[in-house]
């Protein structure tokens, strides 16, 4: 075993990856697997949970994955319940379930707003609870990984309930990482900004702006849009032995975006938190499209 691996600490831990098995919660549950983890995972895309099964079947690797929904309490706690009987320890919890549509909040209703918590809130703190009472009983200390976003940091114009349920996550999180810090526990949150996947592309304005060379040099300080591994690897390092010190934290992997907050590194003037002069011409004149 190398450096990184004994540090870690990994092999041989049991991690419950909700919606671990498409988009970054797959990359999230491969990534762990790759380190010895052994991941249990709920995912409501039938066919996305067969694929993964198969994956990890393929490899020997020893997993639990199940279809089902983490809004459900029953499919979640009979979850936590499989990972008791088959492995009878839990070291990690990685809630990565949530999402949004978008509309200005003026256009939406009390229906919308309780389907955007009950898909990014109320799950997390549902699972936290069933994490929390197996890493006490364990009497190891644990890792438990909030996948919010970057949208939780600043005003996110047409996202507004989701950016606010990611920010309630962020904050319980930080709470919750004090009041376990005695139990060895640690809670820490991942916030991605664009690392585009199959789900977040129904998200899109329709303009390709980010599929654009200098759409992605200008928004993003890395000129890179994020991968799905840029979060995976968060994710592995939190769980692991290597941030044993670290907890009520939130890491960004976005290339730098949420630093840069409002700069745009834009071609020939360069960085600006307004738009140039020469844009603004172009616009009047109508070449800005
Ligand atoms: N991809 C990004 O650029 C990005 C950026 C910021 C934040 N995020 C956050 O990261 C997380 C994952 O994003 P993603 O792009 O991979 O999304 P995704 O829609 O692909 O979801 C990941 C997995 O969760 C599963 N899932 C969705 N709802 C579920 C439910 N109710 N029960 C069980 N499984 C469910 C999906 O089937 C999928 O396999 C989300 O919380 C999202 O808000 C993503």
């Amino acid at each position: 075993m190398g450096w990184f691996e004994d540090r870690g600490g990994l092999d041989g831990t049991v991690a419950v990856v909700t919606g671990g098995a498409g988009g970054l919660g797959k990359a999230i549950t491969t990534d762990l697997a790759a380190n010895g983890v052994r991941p249990a995972v709920l995912d409501i895309d039938a066919g996305a949970a067969g694929a993964l099964r198969r994956s990890l079947d393929d490899r020997g690797l020893d997993a639990i994955v199940r279809h089902g929904d983490v809004r459900d309490p029953d499919a979640l706690a009979a979850l936590f319940t499989a990972a008791d009987e088959r492995w009878g320890r839990l070291d990690t919890l990685v809630n990565v379930v949530g999402g949004t549509f978008r509309a200005p909040f003026a256009d939406t209703a009390p229906k919308g707003w309780d389907a955007l918590l009950r898909a990014n809130l109320s799950h997390v703190l549902h699972a936290c609870s069933l994490a929390i009472e197996r890493m006490r009983a364990g009497g190891r200390g644990g890792s438990i990984v909030n996948i919010t976003t970057i949208e939780a940091h600043r005003a996110a114009p047409g996202f507004a309930v989701y950016s606010a349920a990611k920010a309630a996550v962020e904050q319980f999180g930080r709470t919750l990482a004090v009041e376990l810090a005695p139990d060895g526990i640690r809670v820490n949150n991942v916030a991605p900004d664009y690392a585009p996947t199959d789900n977040l592309a129904k998200l899109s304005t329709g303009d390709h702006a980010l599929a654009d060379a200098d759409g992605v040099r200008i928004a993003f300080p890395m000129g890179r849009v994020g991968q799905v591994t840029d979060i995976s690897g968060c994710v592995v390092f939190l769980a692991s032995g290597l941030s044993a010190y670290v907890t009520g934290s939130t890491l960004h992997p976005d290339g730098g975006t949420y630093a840069s907050s409002g700069w745009f590194n834009w071609p020939e003037s360069g960085w600006a938190n307004h738009v140039p002069a020469p844009v603004l011409k172009a616009m009047a004149s109508g070449e800005g499209g």
